[in-house]
């Protein structure tokens, strides 16, 4: 296989061919009717708010297509896709949330001609787009509630399909292609964590190319500052309906998330103060404008904190035991271990739900901490929640549908293992963005 050129760029050309100019392209996608004036229809975590899931798929139907008509980028490639068909005849494997927004993605790779296999994360599936998808050739493992064993099983599934193509979403498929000796043609992957571990354990041994959609700039600053950073906050008001006004809010990590919630908790009127062991970062925090403190010195003070690091245990039991009464906790990485909630778990008297997504865990000496969505991803695991913006997972997914194509029609400009977004589908991308922003 080749590999990219010193710059790291793809082949411009090959990208323009396919999608005609930003501006023109963008424009394509306005032509469909009724984008505007559709009822946005909210469905619930799985099905709980409807009477059956068929009434209950029939919401997502309508939601489904609210999303496509504010995913102008995706839509548009999922047009060309039905005309181009590039995956035909192509098992692809897709690890990613089921719900309204990738329901979108996921049906314009089936519509470039891909037998699509997909598996949602844990506690994050909406069971009707996952049955609405299934009505439609799209093979969906799992559901909502399906626990740890459940998951792994379905993730042994998935692996035994030996999809030609992956779209991963925190590396465990890839690691698991690698070590069964099924190699795909390549794979994207979605997430910082899924990067970590192809840079940690598996660095050497992917014999494969794999595009890191996270390490796109336009992924960073769009998605996970300001789409992450939006939804985080929105979600803790949602699943509380709590005044973040004059709350002390500790933000853990000043990465690309963490700089996207203190900005939506600032403007939510919340006192912010980040934790950040990285010393550029917390520079970088201070000069924004927001207190850098160390954690130990945040447990008697803060009142909400949420974690955005991609690490293990980041807050302990005995750090929430040494918080004030009534916080607030809430994990925004990709896994649920940056909170231990195992350790409050068995260190707890008493466990109690406070409403749908909070419990109310009660400690030795009757302290008491309320925990969001079990430490899950919060923007994403809430009932009701419905993660990043429409438009902002847009761009996000057009860098997936645009590298996994490139994949596949143009395998001999990638490199094996881990690699950025070709450099002309990042720029045709974050033009196609604005010129749909500037309309
Ligand atoms: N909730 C979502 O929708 C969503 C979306 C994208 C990414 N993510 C996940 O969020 C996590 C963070 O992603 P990112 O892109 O911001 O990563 P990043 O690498 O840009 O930032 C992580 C930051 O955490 C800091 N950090 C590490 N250990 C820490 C500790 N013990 N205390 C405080 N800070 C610490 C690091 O120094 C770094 O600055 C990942 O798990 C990622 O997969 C979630």
């Amino acid at each position: 296989m080749r590999t990219l050129d010193s710059a790291g760029n793809g082949n411009p050309e090959f990208t323009r061919r396919l999608l005609g100019t930003p501006a023109a392209f963008v424009g394509s996608c306005f032509a469909t009717p009724g984008r505007l004036g559709l009822r946005e229809v909210r469905p619930s975590s799985g099905s709980t708010n409807v009477a059956s899931m068929s009434d209950a798929m029939h919401e997502v139907s309508g939601q489904l297509g609210f999303v496509a008509d504010h995913m102008p980028i995706v839509s548009a490639i999922g047009k060309r896709f039905v005309a181009e068909q590039p995956f035909a005849g192509m098992t692809m494997a897709v690890r990613i949330h089921v719900e309204p927004k990738t329901g979108v993605l996921i049906r314009a790779l089936r519509d470039g001609g891909a037998h699509v296999i997909a598996m949602g994360n844990k506690g994050t599936t909406v069971d009707a787009v996952a049955a609405l998808l299934r009505s439609e050739d799209i093979e969906v493992l799992g559901e909502r509630s399906d626990d740890v064993a459940t998951i792994a099983t379905h993730l042994n599934t998935l692996a035994a399909a030996r999809p030609e193509i992956v779209l991963d979403n925190g590396a465990e498929l890839i690691e698991r292609l690698v070590s069964t000796g099924d190699h795909p043609r390549g794979a994207t992957e979605e997430t910082t964590s899924g990067a970590l571990t192809l840079r940690g354990r598996l660095a050497g041994h992917v014999p494969f190319p794999v595009i890191v959609i996270n390490d796109s700039p336009l992924k960073a600053i769009v998605e996970n500052k300001h789409g992450v950073g939006q939804s985080v906050i929105e979600t803790i008001c949602l699943a509380t309906n709590v005044l973040l006004g004059r709350r002390r809010l500790v933000v853990l990590g000043y990465g690309w998330c963490g700089r996207g919630i203190a900005l939506y908790g600032k403007a939510a009127g919340a006192d912010v103060v980040i934790v950040e062991p990285d010393a550029v970062k917390a520079l970088e925090a201070a000069i924004d404008g927001f207190a850098v403190s160390p954690l130990e010195r945040e447990l008697g003070r803060g009142d909400v904190f949420v974690t955005a690091t991609g690490q293990t245990g980041v807050i302990t039991a005995d750090q929430i035991a040494a918080m004030k009464n009534n916080v607030l906790l809430a994990n925004a990485g990709h896994f649920d271990d940056e909170i231990d909630v195992v350790g409050v778990r068995n260190a707890a008297e008493d466990v109690s739900a406070r409403g749908t997504d909070v419990r109310r865990y009660t400690l030795p000496g009757g302290k008491t901490i309320d925990l969001i969505a079990e430490g899950q991803m919060v923007n994403l695991a809430v009932g009701g929640s419905r993660g990043n913006s429409i438009e902002i997972m847009d761009l996000g997914f057009a860098l997936q549908a645009l590298s996994l194509e490139r994949l596949v029609l143009e395998p001999g400009s990638l490199r094996l293992g881990d690699q950025a977004v070709p450099a002309d589908i990042d720029e045709f991308v974050a033009r196609a963005m604005v010129a749909e922003m500037m309309r």
